[in-house]
């Protein structure tokens, strides 16, 4: 048995760690979430009015590029064109059904990668498989791969470099033939230092696909390590998760993780070397919801704050008690530290489950110090052939960071 090697374009997708999903499409005007065609049965004709009412007029690519680079992300995976059907791009005359037979009249597309790459995001496109307006997805699927094949080479051809290509449907029509080589060697063919996923959905998480395949999705999963002994290729994982109970936005939907949540989630994705792919669902004109940013710019603050090694940290085999573990990157360690407690007065700092020492095994190499990285206190430590001991020390009063990291040089 022996381990892959990493393609180079591979290791680059790992080391971007964090990415903003956006779905947003006519469904959005609803707020109710991107299966509404589908789950309330609406019909086609009716459906399909959406888009002489789909404006976009706060549709603002810059703004979200920046947004997400002061959240940390490192790429945006957009939504170019969902399970109803309707681009975001110009289909320049593939289909009437996109932004520009809309009063939008903006290709979003463009305006969303050139944003991208003025800010230094890497810019994904997430491209529907599975189609509820095209009648030969059903009637004559041949002509339809083909359509699907001429509709992603215009992606290809018509806007630069393109960080990747995120297809997600193929689970509605499992049993059938998607001439998936065909899609995929156009792409090489074009991009070849694009990324290749194909989400398998949340029903064969990790599920590894065709061999063009790219990364193995965790759609709304848990992080588990890939084993990836005997695999004929390296492949990268991501997980998406949406920050509500939708992808698309959800006016009524009020059931938000929280912020604490969504740095444990990206931890534990680091932990085991995936990325985490964020969603948000802007609103029906464009527009991000307040809280959606505000969570996004949370995230943002703690990465800069502590978590700077989430991009380059790799998994290296240190884990320590509960969900405590190591990432090592550029010869360092760091070590993630969860449910410390504030120190302070026992009338008013309740948080955590507990500072002291904290033990972790699988360190080989021998530390020369350890410190906090957000204020930069020295650790003491012990460590002999097994394990390591930190005596992590509470947060200050005023400070819970919910994971904080600790960096160790090593001799
Ligand atoms: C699913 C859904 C979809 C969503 C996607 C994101 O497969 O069909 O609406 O875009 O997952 O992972």
């Amino acid at each position: 048995m022996s381990l892959p090697i990493a393609e180079k374009r591979i290791v680059d997708f790992e080391e971007l760690g964090f990415g903003i999903f956006v779905h947003f499409g006519l469904y959005s005007q609803l707020g109710m979430g991107e299966w509404i065609q589908h789950i309330r049965k609406i019909p086609k004709e009716e459906y399909i009015k959406l888009a002489d009412t789909f404006t976009a007029e706060n549709f603002d690519a810059q703004k979200l590029a920046k947004l997400a680079k002061a959240a940390g992300a490192k790429y945006i995976t957009l939504t170019t064109r969902h399970h109803e059907g309707f681009s975001l791009y110009d289909t320049k005359g593939l289909s009437d059904y996109d932004v520009m037979h809309s009063p939008c009249g903006r290709d979003l597309v463009r305006e969303f990668v050139d944003a991208c790459r003025e800010n230094g995001i890497k810019p994904f496109l997430y491209h529907t498989t599975a189609d509820w307006y095209n009648d030969d997805f059903h009637e004559d699927f041949k002509s339809y791969l083909k359509y699907l094949r001429d509709s992603v080479e215009i992606l290809c051809t018509n806007y630069g470099e393109i960080g990747g290509f995120w297809f997600d449907g193929n689970w509605w029509k499992k049993n059938n033939d998607w001439e998936e080589d065909a899609l995929y060697g156009m792409i090489r063919k074009h991009q070849p230092n694009a990324i290749i996923v194909n989400n398998t959905g949340t029903s064969a998480r990790g599920a590894v696909g065709n061999p063009e395949i790219d990364s193995v999705t965790f759609e709304q999963g848990r992080p588990t390590p890939m084993d990836r002994e005997g695999m004929p290729k390296y492949l990268a994982a991501e997980m998406c998760h949406t920050m509500n109970e939708h992808w698309g936005f959800g006016e009524n939907d009020f059931n938000y993780k929280s912020a604490a949540h969504l740095i444990e989630t990206l931890c534990s994705c680091r932990k085991v070397g995936a990325n985490y792919l964020l969603n948000i669902g802007p609103k029906g004109d464009g527009s991000i919801p307040l809280l959606q940013e505000a969570m996004l710019l949370t995230v943002g603050e703690w990465i800069n704050k502590t978590g700077a090694c989430i991009y380059k940290g790799k998994p290296c085999g240190v884990l320590g008690d509960g969900k405590n573990f190591a990432l090592e990157a550029e010869g360092k360690l760091y070590f993630f530290v969860s449910d410390l407690t504030i120190s302070g007065n026992e009338n008013v700092t309740v948080a955590g489950g507990g500072a002291g020492e904290k033990c972790f095994t699988g360190v080989s190499a021998k530390i020369k110090n350890v410190r906090w990285v957000d204020n930069g206190e020295k650790l003491d430590f012990e460590q002999d052939a097994d394990t390591l001991k930190i005596n992590c020390t509470a947060y200050p009063y005023g400070t819970s960071l919910v994971v904080r990291i600790a960096e160790a040089e090593i001799e």
